[in-house]
């Protein structure tokens, strides 16, 4: 097919198709809903981790005016769980927390109770005078006390990979390799703290229930919503036009929204709730570890054995797994290698995916240790990666579908200045500023998962696409409305792109980096079949006479004959002299499954930080990151830079502040909101540049993208890491590495 137009949109740096509804308030998200004589949920969470209700008081909550109903578990009707065994799409192995259902408590911050009220200030009120009685239970929420009761974590959640079988002999080329390293490393629990609160607003149309939610998937949020309470998919619609990040914290449906639709059914009425920022740390977030990294080398500095071990947490009632050190059996050339990953259970919150879950902690481990033993081998650290790369998958035995990794170090490297950069520890010493810098590779899956979309070409020339996928600030709206621009050669400001409501043509969970791959094909295949309509349209079309389908392309909103621009006709016309009100495709876009499975389908980074450490106060300073990325093809290279830059800065962060701090004694979080839960601010940001690195691929999906959620964070940490060791000649493997771990 001749198509002068390609390209055309994607490739450039468009900006953002909802930004100005977005900076000027008018795009609505989840809270900003509203509905006739609209009620207000204030929900009453558990202060103790453990134990049992014995008594809730409400009395005292209801005698105020304007408070319409107290829900506990005492009183909630029995409208919901039905099936007790169901799940939603993306929950762990186990049985979801059931809130109001009965007297348990599993974790501090658990709904106990749900006030509705005329308002949400008579709401809060109330709620702070119902009365909780518990008998307390002892608790454990540290998870280093628990080693005695690790258990080998189920194979159970779709998608999630656990550890392969061992390749090679690991523990004997260990025990006798010529240079050895063992040291262990520990990430934090970390909570999510999207800007917009968790919110769901749920109001009748009807005999509808609408609800509006903050969600990463609203497929998901109804198929949960309807089998919990029972009902129709027609009887309960949800929408989500707009999410203000999410970052994996609204894949899983949340309690509010539970508790929103529990009212609105039991009360007739329309109902809102929106959390608190302390009662988001009672929604759940980024698992601890505790890991052990054990190098083998020989003395010359080959890599011989590499294993790695997790020991991380889940709750009582969810066995949670995510993928934290498969990839240190990927990164690096080695023939023997061994993982584990093991979790124990705690009085928290079910952990939940968050941006690279898995592989923001376990690449942060693998790359400070092989920063170490390249260090103990004093070689350059990014010469021993460089040595060690590898073109093949060594655990799926397969090649790559592409991995220009060697172009990341190059050119990462060329931009940041790594050759000038002197390897003696402590020689960046300016006065009582002590300078280093250090290097980490990062690496992702490039997923695609099946996916629908609609493409409808109006007599106006405009044309809307959707597709029930969601934009959690990623730039799904841009990217969507940039290929089916292009691929029908029009104007990007007619075309529209819809998306968050039930309504509209299935899509997976907005995850795991996949939506550009998945939607996007659907998007594409989509606006091709209107393609294909408008040119055999246009072969018969009388201005054409008889021109060939192949001399035709699309253009500006119009079939012009290839080679002579000014024989054209718009597709206004097209349509109007064929008597067609509008044209209106369908696609379903599955992987290529047969062909995917031959290769390894990764996207991979490589992450140069420099680093000032005050001698005194051992404030840590990143001034500079530089990060190239190799991740397909790049739709948008401006909504990708933010993309990565969001990444950076999170994992500034998570190298720096970030921490949910539990007083274990008690099991409660001790820093829940913003004044002690620190991540940076502008103020904490240096210089960043990102490098795209170029890299063609026609494995991955049609489109040759990659993803680019999650990239951006994995091996930052590590980076900032290496550095802070190099320009102070400490190694501290605990993030974060606040001043006190490095005096
Ligand atoms: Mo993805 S875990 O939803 O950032």
């Amino acid at each position: 097919m001749s198509s002068t137009s390609s390209y055309s949109h994607t490739g450039r740096p468009a900006n953002r198709v909802d930004g100005a509804a977005k900076v000027t308030g008018t795009a609505r998200y989840a809270a900003e809903f509203t509905g006739a004589d609209l009620l207000h949920g204030h929900v009453v969470c558990s202060g103790i981790p453990r134990g049992k209700i014995l008594s809730v008081c409400t009395s005292e909550a209801e005698s105020i005016p304007g408070v319409v109903k107290v829900f506990t578990h005492e009183n909630t009707p029995h409208l919901a769980w039905l099936d007790r065994s169901y799940r939603d799409q993306v929950a762990p192995d186990g049985s979801p927390l059931r809130p109001l259902h009965d007297w348990e408590i599993y974790f501090q911050g658990q709904p106990v109770a749900l006030v509705v009220a005329s308002t949400p200030e008579v709401a809060a009120y109330a709620a702070s005078l119902v009365r909780v009685t518990c008998e307390a239970d002892t608790c454990s929420t540290d998870l280093a006390e628990e080693r005695a009761n690790a258990y080998k974590a189920p194979a159970s959640r779709s998608g999630i990979e656990l550890p392969p079988d061992p390749r090679g002999d690991p523990d004997e080329v260990h025990a006798a390799a010529g240079l050895s390293l063992e040291e262990n490393y520990g990430t934090p629990a970390q909570h999510h703290n999207p800007m917009e609160l968790f919110a769901s607003t749920a109001v009748w149309e009807k005999d509808v229930l609408v609800v509006y939610d903050k969600t990463q998937g609203v497929l998901n949020t109804q198929a949960y919503l309807t089998k919990v309470f029972s009902l129709s998919k027609k009887a309960l619609q949800v929408r989500s036009p707009f999410v203000g990040g999410a970052f994996g914290s609204a894949l899983r449906p949340q309690f509010q929204c539970f508790m929103a639709v529990l009212a609105a059914l039991e009360l007739q009425r329309n109902v809102k709730i929106s959390l608190t920022r302390r009662q988001m740390f009672g929604l759940s977030g980024r698992s601890r570890t505790i890991q052990n990294v054990k190098l083998g080398a020989t003395l010359y500095g080959e890599l011989k054995s590499v294993i790695h071990e997790c020991f991380s947490e889940t709750s009582r009632f969810e066995d949670y797994i995510e993928n934290v050190v498969n990839w240190s059996g990927v990164l690096y050339r080695c023939e023997n290698v061994r993982q584990k990953y093991e979790l124990a259970k705690l009085d928290i919150n079910t952990p939940c995916d968050m941006r690279a879950p898995g592989a923001t902690q376990g690449v942060f481990a693998f790359e400070c240790a092989i920063d170490e033993l390249a260090a103990a081998l004093k070689i350059d650290p990014l010469e021993f990666r460089i040595r060690h790369h590898i073109d093949r998958d060594q655990t799926k035995d397969l090649p790559y579908s592409s991995k220009q990794l060697l172009e990341c170090y190059r050119q990462g490297a060329a931009a940041f200045g790594w050759e000038r950069r002197d390897a003696v520890v402590g020689s960046g010493r300016e006065g009582r500023t002590l300078k280093g810098s250090g290097v980490a590779t990062g690496v992702w899956e490039a997923m695609q998962m099946p996916a629908s979309a609609k493409a409808v070409l109006g007599a106006d020339g405009k044309l809307v696409v959707s597709s029930a996928t969601s934009d959690i600030g990623t730039g799904t709206y841009t990217i969507m409305s940039q290929i089916a621009a292009e691929a029908l050669g029009l104007d990007i400001t007619d075309v529209k792109f819809q998306l968050g409501d039930t309504a509209l043509p299935s899509s997976p969970l907005q995850g795991g980096s996949w939506t550009a791959a998945s939607v996007g094909t659907a998007v594409d295949a989509a606006c091709r079949k209107i393609r294909k309509k408008l040119l055999k349209m246009a072969e018969s079309h009388p201005a054409f006479d008889g021109t060939r389908e192949d001399d035709l392309t699309l253009d500006e909103g119009c079939v012009i004959v290839a080679g002579d621009p000014a024989h054209r006709i718009s597709f206004t016309d097209l349509l109007e002299a064929s008597s067609v009100s509008k044209i209106q495709r369908k696609s379903t876009a599955l992987p290529k499954i047969l062909k995917q499975r031959k290769y390894a389908r990764q996207a991979h980074s490589a992450v140069f930080a420099e680093v000032e450490v005050d001698e005194d106060t051992r404030m840590v300073r990143v001034t500079r990151v530089v990060s190239a990325i190799a991740a397909g093809r790049i739709i948008n290279p401006k909504t990708a830079r933010s993309q990565i830059l969001g990444g950076i800065v999170w994992g500034i962060g998570m190298a720096l502040q970030e921490e949910t701090v539990h007083d274990h004694r008690l099991g409660r979080i001790i820093n829940p909101g913003l004044a002690d839960y620190h991540f940076p601010v502008h103020a904490d940001i240096g210089d960043i540049e990102v490098i795209f690195v170029p890299e063609d691929d026609n494995v991955v999906n049609p489109l040759g993208v990659k993803g680019l959620g999650e990239i951006g964070l994995v091996g930052v940490a590590a980076a900032v890491a290496n550095a802070v060791h190099h320009a102070t000649g400490r190694r501290v493997r605990d993030l974060p590495f606040t001043p006190d771990k490095l005096l």
